[in-house]
């Protein structure tokens, strides 16, 4: 006979662009279930009938109600802290989306709660829920492209017009740094270790918003590796992780790749998975070969980010990517800003 396992009640706080697909998420996780949706907005009460489940319109709301296990925060980077620092308070676990916060002190009090009340909380950096990124991480930590010696990380895409009447997306702690550029920031962390120094360029002369639309960043690794990270939301091209991950049904997938790894024995391209190497003596005169990986699966990251968050609620397992990995990205990012202001190399 198969046992039911009791499916964790997990709320949404925040159902705009990111909330609704984690609505989705959960929909199809077989460890959770939709308890209730919070936010303040109209479109929220036609969630609510749709989903068939309880909208309230505040955190206090919804702290009142009954059998509540988990909650999920999407709402706009400037109100992570006050949102998740009441339910950290109540001891309730929280799954928050990145980046951890819009700025380091109050990334640094959320940390500090969850800590003191131990009460796990998940950062949703959910591309480390991909079985594409663990084979990556294992292929560099087993030394099959020897020692790094440095990364190109691509990320343009070309978002359109009603992206932006969310006036959050181009106020500080927003625009494709705080929005994008993070998730690269946590991968590139995850994968090559901690970064030394960062030096960084930015503009806001394409959209001419307040907030930056491109950026150039150098990164130099405590390992000695270098890095590029290169960023636009005004490019129309197919290189970024979002249109080549296929982890997304929103983003069209491309073939391409968006990031590349070069270590002294090989490379390695990624989403896309190629492996460039010599068979014989290592030379420029020799014909690069190139292994392509055939099993890779296309992941649902965020169905597989409400599967460990579940087993996290449940403390079976201890959250993938929690506060102070938040916190390291948050400090790059601080770093590229600060960096591109000064014009001046930051230390970290
Ligand atoms: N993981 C990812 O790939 C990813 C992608 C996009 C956005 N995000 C993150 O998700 C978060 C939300 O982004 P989005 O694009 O969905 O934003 P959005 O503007 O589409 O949605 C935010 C929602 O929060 C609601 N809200 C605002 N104030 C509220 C309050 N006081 N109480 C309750 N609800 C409130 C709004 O009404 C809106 O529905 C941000 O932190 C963003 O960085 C993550």
């Amino acid at each position: 006979m198969k046992l039911k396992i009791k499916k964790i009640n997990i709320s949404i706080v925040g159902t705009g662009l990111m909330g609704l697909q984690h609505i989705k998420a959960i929909l199809k996780s077989q460890k959770a279930n939709l308890h209730s949706i919070v936010d303040i907005s109209k479109n929220a009460k036609n969630l609510s009938k749709k989903y068939k489940v309880p909208l309230y319109s505040n955190v206090v709301e919804l702290l009142k109600s009954q059998n509540l296990d988990a909650v999920i925060v999407a709402t706009p980077n400037q109100l992570h802290e006050k949102h998740t620092v009441s339910f950290l308070k109540n001891k309730i676990p929280v799954l928050l989306e990145k980046p951890i916060s819009d700025n380091l002190k109050s990334a640094k009090k959320i940390i500090d709660i969850s800590k003191r009340n131990k009460i796990p909380l998940l950062i949703g950096y959910h591309r480390r829920h991909n079985s594409i990124v663990s084979k990556v991480k294992n292929i560099i930590s087993t030394g099959k492209l020897g020692k790094i010696v440095s990364a190109n990380v691509l990320c343009w895409i070309y978002k359109h017009k009603e992206y932006y009447k969310e006036k959050w997306r181009v106020s500080k702690g927003g625009g494709p740094l705080g929005i994008n550029l993070v998730h690269d920031i946590d991968m590139i962390c995850y994968l090559l270790g901690p970064i030394k120094y960062v030096q960084a360029f930015t503009t806001n002369k394409n959209r001419k918003f307040k907030i930056e639309d491109t950026a150039t960043v150098s990164l130099i690794f405590k390992s000695g590796a270098l890095c590029t990270l290169n960023i636009s939301d005004t490019i129309v091209a197919p290189w970024s992780y979002e249109l080549t991950a296929g982890e997304n049904p929103a983003y069209p997938r491309t073939n391409q790749s968006a990031y590349m790894i070069g270590g002294t024995k090989g490379s390695l391209q990624f989403p896309n998975l190629k492996y460039w190497f010599y068979k014989k003596e290592r030379s420029w005169w020799n014909k690069i070969l190139v292994r392509k990986d055939k099993n890779r699966k296309d992941d649902n990251t965020l169905i597989n980010q409400i599967n460990h968050f579940s087993d996290v609620v449940i403390k079976k397992t201890k959250p993938k990517v929690n506060g102070n990995d938040g916190l390291i990205s948050l400090k790059i990012f601080a770093a590229i800003k600060k960096s591109a202001m000064s014009g001046k190399k930051v230390k970290i």
